[in-house]
């Protein structure tokens, strides 16, 4: 781990940001081209500091980490602090061209992690093209000093990073199936911090091993990074309780399975209470429909003490692929902790109701080129029938210095056609409309948001993110939503506080947040392929009343745009 002494934050910028009792932490992060072995081949990836997963960045709640970062490869990047809500400073979230311009080779960008009430495990990856499959790491956020986890201590505790792995470079991966306009190709292999596992070819050596003892308890944070697939997690012949999920706790939920999104983050605890043995930890995809890999990584648990371990273990026993009551099922039990220490504080009253169909498309291909989605179309993707284009210069930085012809400020808060969302759809209704349209909220706003899953193409979940907030999922079902029904029955009481939730295929999700944080944020579903087709959009959050209502000015190294 690179850490070194000089803080290079200003004296003035760290009073304005930082708690009394938080420390400074500082990170450097190098860019690099880095060979890699996996599968018994050689592929030259995208790491940090030479490794994938990169490196794990540990803070407390509410300190500031800075991370000095210097790309010395061949390839621009820009990086995301996924889940920290960066209050005041959008300047360094990191999605490409919606807040900062790529900082290119050769180039550096010191950005700062700028941590409030966030508690537990988050995430970092890259946030331009599809660099994240290989550049991304864990954000582990432990109490204040001298506080403790709101359960027993555990004996030790391990991130633990799904992550993909693909033979071929990943640009060229990203650029082929934008060219075809169809999916894109399966990864060769999922990954478990790292390592593919024994079911997967000249693995055997590095699969990902933790030695319990018995009778102890463990933690794990359990993040999915891959591209484009939810996942089910399973531990052999063990129960897990889950404690915490996007950084803030839950109440106690045991489970011998879990669902997790890409983006998501689940801490759960495993009680070392089998014989001793080894047991396998895997994962694999849970798909409602669309992108389909059979494929099984494994890391191994492997108890302390004198016994033959087995020859062969045995794959743990999943939900079918297509489960979607299982995978609906584990998240919807998701509740906040919400005891005197961990309060809820869920808008209880809606300034703003907004109700966005989250939809893949299909678009005629122009007569002279064929195109490989279904019925020779060109798949796309969309929010309220808007597929974003992102411009080449930063939302961020034309919003705050009024830079005209960059983004229009019209995305719509309800979609313009109306029609039965999870019905039969007409071919009419597949083609929407291209645009870098934002959506301006004033500050301190209450929204609600209803994320309506619709059945164009067919329909598949959509792990929908918001930047810049968490936001509490006050209320899911399969079908159409329905204004006059479903809001009486919304958890106003203990819903998860998230920041990523999957909007379960043909069903819709209602989340409640108060828009506090003033700035540019992205919005999108976490599925790379779907945000890579258009399935994003962005809240500008206009500047409120006090100092720290307002944005702050951009930090002076920002990457040029031209
Ligand atoms: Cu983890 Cu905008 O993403
Ligand atoms: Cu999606």
């Amino acid at each position: 781990m690179n850490v070194f002494i000089l803080p290079f934050v200003s004296v003035v910028l760290l009073c304005s940001v930082l708690a009394t009792d938080a420390a400074i932490r500082n990170y450097k992060f190098v860019l690099e081209d880095t060979v890699y072995t996996k599968l018994c081949s050689n592929s030259t990836i995208l790491t940090i500091n030479g490794q994938s997963p990169g490196p794990t960045i540990v803070a407390r709640k509410g300190d500031l980490v800075n991370v000095d970062l210097v790309n010395n490869a061949s390839h621009h990047v820009t990086i995301h602090w996924h889940g920290v809500k960066m209050p005041r400073y959008p300047w360094w979230d990191g999605p490409e061209f919606v807040t900062q311009c790529p900082i290119k080779p050769g180039q550096r960008f010191k950005y700062s992690i700028v941590l409030s009430d966030e508690e537990g495990t988050l995430w970092w990856h890259a946030h331009n093209d599809w660099s994240r499959a290989t550049v991304y790491g864990a954000l582990v956020i432990l109490p204040e000093k001298g506080d403790n986890y709101p359960f027993p201590t555990p004996a030790a505790e391990f991130p633990l990073l799904i992550g993909e792995w693909w033979k071929a470079d990943i640009q060229e991966v990203m650029e082929e199936f934008l060219k075809s306009g169809g999916d894109p190709n399966n990864s060769d292999a999922f990954l478990l911090n790292g390592q593919p596992g024994d079911l997967y070819p000249c693995s055997k050596q590095d699969t990902f091993k933790v030695t319990v003892e018995f009778g102890k308890t463990y933690l794990f944070r359990l993040v999915n990074s891959i591209m484009n697939n939810i996942m089910f997690f399973k531990i052999a012949n063990h129960n897990i309780t889950v404690v915490g999920s996007d950084a803030s706790y839950t109440k106690h939920l045991d489970s011998d399975y879990i669902t997790i999104s890409p983006g998501q983050t689940i801490d759960f605890l495993l009680h070392a209470n089998q014989t001793p043995s080894h047991y396998y930890m895997a994962a694999r995809v849970y798909a409602s429909s669309g992108i389909f890999d059979t494929g099984i990584t494994t890391g191994i648990i492997e108890y302390a003490g004198n016994y033959t371990p087995p020859t062969n273990l045995t794959v743990p026993d999943f939900p079918d692929f297509n489960d979607t009551h299982a995978s609906v099922n584990f998240t919807n039990q998701l509740k906040s902790l919400a005891d005197k220490k961990h309060p809820v504080d869920v808008p209880q009253t809606v300034d703003k109701t907004l109700f966005f169909t989250v939809s893949v498309n299909l678009r005629n291909c122009s007569s002279n080129t064929s195109c490989e989605g279904p019925g020779g179309g060109r798949l796309l993707a969309s929010v309220n029938n808007i597929t974003l284009l992102l411009p080449n210069t930063s939302i961020l930085e034309a919003y705050y210095n009024n830079i005209p012809g960059v983004y229009t400020p019209d995305f719509p808060e309800s979609p313009l056609y109306q029609f039965n969302y999870t019905g039969p759809i007409t071919p009419n209704l597949q083609d929407p409309e291209n645009g870098t349209r934002v959506l301006v909220l004033e500050h301190n706003t209450n929204v609600e948001l209803v994320f309506q899953a619709t059945n164009i193409v067919g329909g598949i979940d959509h792990p929908m993110h918001l930047h810049g907030h968490s936001f509490y999922v006050v209320g899911s079902d399969l079908g159409n939503f329905d204004q006059n029904v479903h809001p009486q029955n919304y958890n106003l009481k203990d819903p998860p506080l998230m920041e990523t939730i999957a909007v379960p295929r043909n069903g819709w999700t209602a989340i409640r947040f108060k828009a506090n944080n003033p700035g540019v944020w992205f919005m999108h579903c976490h599925f790379e392929r779907h945000v890579s087709w258009g399935m994003g959009m962005t809240f500008i959050i206009k500047n409120g009343k006090g100092r720290n209502a307002q944005m702050a000015p951009p930090p002076p190294d920002m990457p040029k745009c031209t």
